[in-house]
Parts: structure tokens; C-alpha cells; sequence
């Protein structure tokens, strides 16, 4: 085989994988039908902003460990086959599988006339019962059968935009769904290449290792929409403040410290996109959802308490500055999608308020939803320059350095709405400091 392994679909979650696996000594090949991307990639040109990513990508290619085609068919050089490809939301809020199924019925008919023995294995997300249906796919257009001529396992991604590498090289867990021990002994042999000491590997069924990857997503969003709505209730206390609460509770082992950040909301490809997949889900199934319902509907709602705090303090917002930090759904990423600022801005623009904004790499992909309705800063110093308000919606570890000197000097007004608790009051206590659940 000229390929120890293939994946399909060169997103987030497949191009990472990818090159981490190349620069542990793997051979790679990465398919993708987007001929722009592929040649990005080729030039060692991540089409994906992460840290480490390009440095990555030239060793790899350097090393002729990632190579790269678009036709799905060169997948059988390859013994293993990830596919990776994306499950995006339909209107209901489920997911839909034309790309997964698309691919595999792709793999098939490569497969078809090959004596080798391969082994698929599902990393995109999907519900439970999918990897069934892409047995049957596979079954079906190949002509061969599960666990005699090919193998398919179910193992689930759990890295984070901004940190995707050393996520995907130090995972905490490794969700192994899988139902026979041949394909078992494979993946094995080759996840102890990548993950040398220690293996936090989980062996599950295909189905379980699917509901996992939901379950681990939502009650992380419903951690953080439970902040948040405790948030709410401090914030109507006078000296309420929901980090105290934080940090106390984060103390007590069965909870744990993690995402128990009060803020504006969460945002990204993946939270809201899953959440809904499970509501989706589990009402084909005749289970009631109310629990990750009110996770959403918080979550929906959470940025207006920046215009509670907006009404209150300028009233009427037309013609009013107002400056925003922060424009992608969390730092070190230059992704929007389903980011709180984009909600912010089109109220603002509804109110018709004067926006300005800013974020270290943001500020393009911003670009083509806002253009020219809202200014773009260079700086944040440029960005809240003679604004009303300036609300901080983004936690970038640059706007910790402003100064409250800073905002007096630059500001008509020196009003702050920290969406993310960058601030201490203490050190804000001579402007007009707001924050996210504080009294
Ligand atoms: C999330 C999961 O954390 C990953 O484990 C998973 O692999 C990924 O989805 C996925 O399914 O692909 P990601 O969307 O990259 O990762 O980002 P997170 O760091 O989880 O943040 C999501 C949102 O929650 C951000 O908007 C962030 O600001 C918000 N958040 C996070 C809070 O509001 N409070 C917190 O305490 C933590």
C-alpha cells in the first residue's frame, strides 16, 4: 500500500488529524473535492487558521508525508480511510448525511474490484445508527461484505478550534466505536504510532461511540448556558457576581473548573449545530428534549443583556458609537460562524447605531457579511476612539493590555461592556464598567 492512511474531506477536523498523523511518522493521503483548497494546502498555505498548522504542513510535505488528490477513488492506496467530510444542519435542526453518504458510496465503487482488506472509519459527526447506514451503503455499491472484505469503525473528534493540533496529538480520550476485533487489533496498531505512551483509548459500539460525541458537546454547551443563566441572576443582585460563584463551584471535583464561563453565548460549528442534532434526534426516538430546549433558548438570548445594559445607560441608539472587540465565537480562530457579534451588530445596525469593529484576524470574514455598513479598525486603540460604548465580545489576550487610562483617553465615553469578563471592576472602578453577571 503506498499509504498507511486516507482521509476524506480536508475541513477543520480532517486536516488537523491529517497532518498531526503525518508528523508522528504516518503517511498520509488527504482527498478533497475543493480543488482551491487542495492547492492551498500543497503550498503548505492552511486554508484554516490554527496555531502551528502551516509549520506542520511544510514538514509534511517536506517529508513527503502528505500527499493530495481530489478523486475520492485514490483512497484505496490507502489500508485506512477517514472520512471527515462535513454533516452540516438542515432547516429542522438534524443533520444531514449527503456528504457522508455521497463519500462512502464514492469509497464503494473504488473499492469494488480490490482484494484488499479496508477498514473506513467515521470521524465526522453523526447520530447514532448512521455508521449502520453507511455499512449498508458500502454493502450495497461494492458488492462486499462488512467484516469480511472491509471493517467500519466509528471514532469521534473532540478537538477545539484554536488549540486543534495539540488536541488532536494529547486528546484526553480516544472513542474507539467498534464491533470486531480485527478492525479493533488495526486501529490499534496504528493509534500507537500517533498516541505513543498511555492510550486513553474507549472501545464502544459504533452507536455508542456516536452518542458520545453528542452527549460530550451538549452538556458542555448546557454547562455554559447554565452559567449563563446564573449570570442573570446575579447580575440583579447588587454585589452579585457569577465569577465568585465560578470559582467556588469549579472547586468541587464533580463539577470541575471547565466551561463554566459566564459570557455572550456560545457560538461556532459545532455547539449549536449539535445541540440542535440531538433535539432532532431524539424526537424521531419520542424523547422530549426540554432540557437542551432551554440550553438554546438561553443561549439565543443571552447577548440582549448587552442591550439592557445599552438602553439603560444611552437609551436611544441612533446615531450613538458604539465599538466592538472581538468578532470571531472565541480567540485564536478567525471563524465566525454562529458567532454572538454577528447578532450584536445586525441589532446595533437595526437601531441605527454607528458600529465600528475589530478583531486581530476576524475582521475580513466579518467583511463579507457586514461590508460596508460597519467600519473596520486596524487596532482596538482605532476601534473605540471617540465611541459611546465599547463592548468587548471576544476574550483576545490583546485587548487585556488596554488600560482603563486607555478607554478614558480614547473614548467620547468611557462605557464598557465586558461580554467576557476580561476586566476586573476593581481596576475599572473609575469608568462606567458593565460586565456579564455582575451586579
Ligand atoms: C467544541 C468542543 O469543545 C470540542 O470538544 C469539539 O470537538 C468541537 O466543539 C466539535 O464538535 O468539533 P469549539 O466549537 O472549537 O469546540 O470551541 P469551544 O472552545 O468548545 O467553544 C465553543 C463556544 O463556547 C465559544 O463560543 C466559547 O466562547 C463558548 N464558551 C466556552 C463559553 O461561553 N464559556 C466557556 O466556559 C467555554
Amino acid at each position: 500500500m503506498e499509504y498507511d492512511v486516507a482521509f476524506v474531506g480536508l475541513g477543520y477536523v480532517g486536516l488537523s488529524t491529517a497532518v498531526c498523523f503525518a508528523d508522528r511518522g504516518i503517511n498520509v493521503l488527504g482527498v478533497d473535492i475543493d480543488s482551491k483548497k487542495i492547492n492551498r494546502i500543497k503550498n503548505a498555505d492552511s486554508p484554516i487558521h490554527e496555531k502551528y498548522m502551516n509549520e506542520l504542513l511544510e514538514k509534511a510535505i517536506k517529508k513527503n508525508r502528505l500527499s493530495l488528490s481530489r478523486k475520492v477513488a485514490d483512497v484505496t492506496k490507502a489500508k485506512i480511510i477517514f472520512l471527515t467530510v462535513g454533516t452540516p444542519s438542515r432547516k429542522n435542526g438534524s443533520i444531514d448525511l449527503k456528504y457522508i453518504e455521497q463519500a462512502s458510496k464514492d469509497i464503494a465503487i473504488a473499492i469494488k474490484d480490490i482484494e484488499e482488506y479496508f477498514v473506513i472509519v467515521i470521524k465526522s459527526t453523526v447520530v447514532p445508527g448512521t455508521a449502520l447506514k453507511i455499512i449498508d451503503n458500502l454493502e450495497k455499491h461494492s458488492r462486499k461484505k462488512n467484516s469480511i472484505h472491509f471493517g467500519v469503525i466509528v471514532n469521534p473528534e473532540f478537538l477545539q478550534e484554536g488549540s486543534a493540533i495539540n488536541d488532536t496529538l494529547r486528546p484526553d480520550k480516544i472513542v474507539v466505536g467498534v464491533n470486531s476485533e480485527k478492525d479493533k487489533k488495526i486501529i490499534y496498531k496504528l493509534f500507537k504510532k500517533i498516541y505513543r505512551k498511555n492510550l486513553p483509548i474507549v472501545y464502544t459500539t459504533p452507536s455508542n461511540a456516536e452518542l458520545i460525541k453528542y452527549a460530550n458537546n451538549s452538556l458542555l454547551a448546557t454547562k455554559i448556558s447554565f452559567m449563563n443563566y446564573i449570570s442573570r441572576i446575579a447580575e440583579r443582585i447588587p454585589d452579585g457576581d457569577v465569577n465568585e460563584i465560578k470559582n467556588a463551584i469549579g472547586m468541587d471535583k464533580r463539577i470541575s473548573e471547565s466551561f463554566l464561563n459566564a459570557g455572550l453565548g456560545f457560538g461556532g460549528s459545532c455547539f449549536p449545530k449539535d445541540v440542535k442534532a440531538l433535539i432532532a434526534f431524539s424526537k424521531e426516538l419520542g424523547v422530549n428534549s426540554e432540557i437542551l430546549q432551554s440550553v438554546l433558548a438561553i443561549n439565543d438570548t443571552q447577548f440582549m443583556s448587552v442591550f439592557n445594559i445599552l438602553n439603560k445607560e444611552l437609551g436611544q441608539l441612533e446615531g450613538k458609537r458604539i465599538s466592538i472587540l472581538g468578532l470571531a465565537f472565541k480567540p485564536e480562530t478567525d471563524d465566525i460562524r454562529d458567532a454572538t457579534s454577528i447578532k450584536i451588530i445586525k441589532r446595533l445596525l437595526d437601531k441605527k447605531a454607528k458600529v465600528r469593529v475589530y478583531d486581530p484576524i476576524a475582521n475580513n470574514n466579518t467583511k463579507r457579511i457586514f461590508g460596508s455598513s460597519i467600519t473596520y479598525a486596524k487596532d482596538s486603540e482605532s476601534c473605540i476612539r471617540n465611541s459611546d460604548c465599547c463592548i468587548i465580545v471576544t476574550e483576545w489576550k490583546e485587548f487585556k493590555m488596554l488600560k482603563p487610562k486607555d478607554f478614558i483617553r480614547l473614548m467620547k465615553r468611557p462605557l464598557i461592556i465586558d461580554g467576557r469578563r476580561i476586566f476586573s471592576k476593581k481596576q475599572f472602578n473609575k469608568l462606567e464598567y458593565h460586565a456579564i453577571g455582575l451586579g
